[in-house]
């Protein structure tokens, strides 16, 4: 070979391998399909008022048989249906309601596909779906094609392609489909957004949410083990909007701030193979090939500069956390493992703490001003429903809170709380965080779900009766 050819074929060489690191750097995009013919954007979207809110219900197992009594407390929502593979189930909130002295409401059962029947129904405006992940979604696209809304549990769906189908759906049917997500009402995350949105933590960088929660008493009570079984196939974060919602509405997510890219991590599996060794006898091969890291971590960028980082793990022990941390240019807030505020001393009004150069954001802000603070930045939301929410209960009170809220919205026609877009941005993780691992954890660009309207609002509120 000639010198001539040699140099030409050495930076050819290196061209190429520049042009092969320029691609690995680039982040791993997944396909955003074009928005059907028929379908209009949904920022914003309220539908038409509604005197009653007619309630079909799917899913009466551990969780679902709670949304039952509660709707009972819950003036103009009236649960007219009920659903469940199980008839015994379908009648134990039955005899909820007859106990509260409502009306009985149809029941459906029987068969896994019996929950059609009930999206068939006249006399229904919301189908309420509480069954396992996997008939998420396409229990809601059927609800929405025949004309309901649909509240739907966490995560919405599992997968982008069923997000998209929601979404599709829901913009070509202009029908509310909103995620059942809970944690957003927290008296604590609650207080917190509204400090956020007066300004009081400055400019908000950075947020952190998780759900750590060791499953091991829970696992054997799941409807033909499917939550094991999801956890058993897929890797990275499975359960990422209870960390995702106050993080995101801190953060206005598609109110004037997207997210634009992930990476995610994770730990190999350990307690839950042994658990299974241990528990259901299974052969170590088997349960060695348990693909759901022990710990995962997702850290998120968005458009305007600002970080998210999200957590899960089901399986070791520790405490119950949603770590939940707000970290802005002029505070911070933490809620666990115990609830701290702190800010600069500016921030803090004459009214609650005058000896101002007592207090510095080195520590949390002493318990007299932290709890003075809490009572003046309570959310209005809170004002109005805190007692009956306690009285009546769901994770303290916050279910209680979510439902009456998804009521009041659809009786007076207003926005509701949490949008579709907010139902694909805080379960997309669950695929994207899967892809990043797989491929080394590799930068995944975060979809704009609205495909272009994120910024047509620009911040995140609550919608209440003028
Ligand atoms: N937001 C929260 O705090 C919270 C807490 C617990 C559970 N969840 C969510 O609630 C959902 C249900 O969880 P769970 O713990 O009640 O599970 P579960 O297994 O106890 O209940 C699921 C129920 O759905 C029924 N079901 C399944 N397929 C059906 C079908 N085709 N037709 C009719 N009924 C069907 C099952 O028979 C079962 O009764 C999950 O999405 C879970 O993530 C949310």
């Amino acid at each position: 070979m000639t010198n001539k050819i040699k140099i030409y074929f050495s930076s050819l060489l290196i061209i190429m391998s520049l042009i092969g690191f320029a691609q690995k750097a680039k982040p791993i995009k997944t396909k955003i399909p074009k928005r059907p013919k028929a379908a209009t954007e949904l920022v914003g979207f309220a539908a038409p008022k509604m005197e009653t809110v007619r309630i079909g219900i799917i899913g009466l197992g551990m969780r679902g048989i709670g949304a039952v009594e509660r709707f009972t407390h819950i003036p103009s929502a009236e649960v007219v249906a009920l659903c469940d593979v199980h008839a015994d189930r379908v009648e134990r909130s039955q005899k909820v309601l007859s106990q509260r002295g409502k009306n009985p409401a149809k029941t459906f059962s029987g068969s896994r596909e019996a929950w059609k029947e009930l999206c068939l129904l006249d006399d229904v405006d919301l189908v309420y779906i509480v069954t396992d992940w996997q008939t998420h979604a396409d229990m809601s696209v059927f609800a929405m094609e025949n004309g309901k809304h649909v509240a739907v549990e966490v995560p919405g769906a599992m997968t982008l392609k069923d997000i998209w189908r929601i979404i599709n759906t829901a913009e070509k049917t202009q029908k509310h489909c909103m995620m059942l997500e809970n944690c957003v009402y927290d008296f604590f995350e609650l207080t917190v957004l509204n400090m956020v949105q007066k300004g009081l933590l400055g400019e908000v960088l950075h947020a952190e949410g998780a759900y750590i929660h060791n499953l091991e008493d829970f696992w054997n009570y799941y409807e033909n083990d499917w939550r094991m079984e999801f956890n058993y196939h897929h890797r990275g974060d499975l359960y990422p909007t209870h960390g995702m919602g106050p993080a995101c509405q801190a953060l206005n997510i598609h109110r004037g701030d997207k997210m634009n890219i992930l990476v995610s991590m994770d730990t190999k599996a350990v307690n839950i193979p042994e658990y299974l060794i241990k528990n259901r006898k299974i052969s170590a091969d088997s349960a060695y090939k348990f693909k759901n890291g022990q710990h995962s971590m997702t850290m998120i960028r968005t458009e305007k500069g600002k970080t998210i980082h999200i957590q899960h793990d089901v399986a070791s022990p520790r405490p119950y956390s949603r770590m939940y941390q707000i970290s802005g240019t002029k505070g911070f807030a933490n809620k666990y493992p115990y609830q701290g505020l702190a800010f600069e001393a500016t921030q803090i009004g004459d009214d609650i703490a005058p000896d101002l150069e007592d207090l510095n954001s080195h520590s949390f802000v002493p318990k007299n001003v932290m709890d003075a603070m809490m009572k003046k930045y309570k959310h209005p939301i809170h004002k109005e429903l805190e007692t009956k929410a306690k009285e009546v209960g769901g994770h303290g009170g916050m279910d209680f809170i979510m439902d009456y809220r998804l009521i009041y919205c659809l009786r007076n026609g207003l926005p509701l709380d949490m949008d579709v877009y907010d139902l694909a941005e805080w379960s997309c993780l669950t695929e994207l965080s899967r892809i990043s691992i797989e491929n080394g954890s590799a930068p995944v660009e975060v979809p704009d779900f609205t495909r272009g309207a994120w910024n047509k609002l620009k911040e995140y509120k609550h919608y209440f009766v003028e």
